[in-house]
């Protein structure tokens, strides 16, 4: 299984690895620079918020991944240079991990506009269960590559590559999150099934009293939530 999952992504010229902890600096330096910029979720409440809370926020949560085995990072062969990287989680479903409003208000008193995109996603997986029961899942957190490395096909690459780390440590499902039109094409191609999906245009979100993501620009149009049996 290791063999196939360190074939490379790209002809010969990009490699494919699980990301171990030497790799913390990199990858933090990736999301920092090239994710949370991009990141339209991020970028949408930059314009209402300081951005720096999302960023630490992100950056916090690739530190758990860089341990856990479960993520993939692309490299150029020649170089060495990590060019991109898919941050993943294995979990299980847990009713009792489930907030009500008035918990969700609170936390957002004490957390801030971190929470705004908890919120979003709690929402949209509200029926994950039903779908998934209580099996292992592989969830898609952050991902991201290199704009100089773009359109090459290392996303899609590292998603399709994904699917073996899945199956390496047990789970029946991948799930992701995808607020990116361009992801949300790359899974729909690798025969991610849609299980939900909400228009940025008309969420309200309950935490800032706004309709905060209205202003996300074309092509991007709203978040799925993308699940394939594996
Ligand atoms: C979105 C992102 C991960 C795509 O990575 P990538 O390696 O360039 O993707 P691929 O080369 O595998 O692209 C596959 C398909 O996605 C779509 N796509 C990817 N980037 C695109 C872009 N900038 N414009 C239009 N379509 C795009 C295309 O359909 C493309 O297929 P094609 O090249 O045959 O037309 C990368 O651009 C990125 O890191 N963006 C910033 C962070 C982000 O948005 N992350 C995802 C959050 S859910």
């Amino acid at each position: 299984m290791e063999e196939a999952i360190n074939r490379p992504l790209v002809d010969g010229r990009i490699g494919c690895r699980r990301l171990v902890a030497a790799d913390k600096h990199d990858v933090e330096e990736m999301v920092t620079k090239y994710f949370v910029p991009n990141d339209i979720i991020s970028l949408a409440l930059g314009k209402v918020y300081a951005m720096e809370p999302m960023a630490e926020f992100l950056v916090d949560y690739t530190k758990q991944c860089v341990t856990n085995n479960a993520s993939l990072l692309a490299y150029n062969i020649e170089t060495g240079e990590n060019v991109g990287v898919i941050l993943c989680h294995v979990l299980q479903l847990n009713d009792d991990e489930s907030m009500d409003e008035a918990e969700w208000k609170k936390e957002f008193k004490e957390k801030g506009c971190t929470l705004i995109p908890g919120k979003l996603l709690a929402t949209l997986n509200k029926d994950l269960g039903k779908i998934i029961g209580t099996k292992l899942y592989l969830r898609v957190s952050i991902s991201t590559v290199k704009p100089s490395y773009g359109r090459m096909g290392i996303m899609s690459g590292l998603r399709k590559r994904i699917e073996l780390v899945a199956k390496s440590l047990g789970c029946d499902f991948i799930v992701s999150e995808s607020t990116s039109l361009y992801t949300q094409r790359i899974a729909s191609k690798l025969g991610y099934t849609t299980e939900n999906e909400m228009k940025y245009s008309e969420y309200f979100d309950p935490l800032s009293g706004t309709y905060i993501f209205k202003h996300i620009p074309a092509p991007h149009q709203s978040v799925k939530l993308l699940v394939k049996r594996i």
